[in-house]
């Protein structure tokens, strides 16, 4: 046993040994040489941080490799975990402040992917790898069927039980959207809130963190303090009077300038 035993572990020493080399001299890798880069769940992994820590802006679609890894990355349950996660530390952050009672402690949530879902019509979008589609996506949200995202419900309805003054603020537009919104709202659960603010005629055109600044400035004038400010894209925790904390929830599926 000893004997035919040693040759064999020789042999595997040298074929290590080998590989070791051989993957040294990238320029010259032979193609059976393991390579962390033809991973491309590994890749698409890099992207998706990449993308949640701002590192990539502007992107258009998600790179069609990473379809699936996106499909697990929003079905599969990690999704999930990390806003419950972060819901979890924002209810931290709220049992740190003591409200005052002139009624003007407020806060800020974004709507799409925030408060309610678009998973189930980006599905049929393949996770964010086709195009935007502004009429596709204005026939889904008119159905006003988006899902309550759990954590948030939960979050949205401890801030309104602790006395917070809860603005919702959607870049949709009020006109064509409006109506299908606050029902969509009101079925999954969202009630309570302050306001809900829509993208009016005043603002078409204009850049979601400008939109969005301006609202937030005139809560300020009137007086409001923002305590914090969540969404799921970074146009929504930029730009001006962003509050005293920024939240950041996950969305790899599309991005809003
Ligand atoms: C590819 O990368 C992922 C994430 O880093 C890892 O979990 C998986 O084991 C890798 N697969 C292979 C075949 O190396
Ligand atoms: C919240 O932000 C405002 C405006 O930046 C600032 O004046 C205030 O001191 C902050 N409050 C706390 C508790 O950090």
């Amino acid at each position: 046993m000893f004997v035919s035993t040693m040759p064999g572990l020789r042999e595997a020493a040298l074929v290590l040994v080998f590989l070791a080399i051989c993957c040294k001299a990238v320029n010259s890798r032979p193609f059976w040489c393991p390579t962390d880069t033809a991973n491309s769940s590994g890749y698409c992994l890099s992207w998706r941080l990449a993308v949640e820590a701002n590192n990539i802006r502007a992107w258009r679609t998600v790179p069609t490799q990473c379809s699936r890894h996106i499909e697990a990355y929003m079905i599969a349950g990690q999704y999930q975990r990390d806003l419950n996660l972060i819901v979890g530390s924002i209810c931290s952050y709220v049992d740190t402040i003591t409200l005052s009672d002139d009624g003007f402690d407020a806060w800020i949530l974004d709507v799409d992917d925030t408060c309610i879902s678009n998973l189930f019509y980006y599905r049929g979008k393949r996770y964010g790898c086709e195009p935007f589609d502004p009429l596709g996506f204005r026939a889904w949200a008119l159905q006003g069927e988006c899902a309550a995202i759990p954590d948030v419900l939960r979050l949205f309805n401890k801030l309104v039980e602790t006395g917070f003054k809860v603005f919702l603020v959607t870049g949709r537009d009020e006109e064509t959207l409006g109506q299908a919104t606050i029902q969509n709202l009101e079925n999954q659960g969202f009630l309570g809130y302050q306001r809900l603010i829509l993208r009016s005629g005043a603002y078409k055109g204009v850049s979601a963190i400008t939109y969005k600044s301006e609202i937030r400035k005139q809560l300020v004038e009137e007086g409001y303090r923002i305590w914090g400010n969540v969404g799921d894209q970074w146009s929504d925790v930029q730009g001006d009077y962003a509050g005293n904390r920024t939240f950041k929830l996950p969305n790899p599926m599309y991005f809003i300038p």
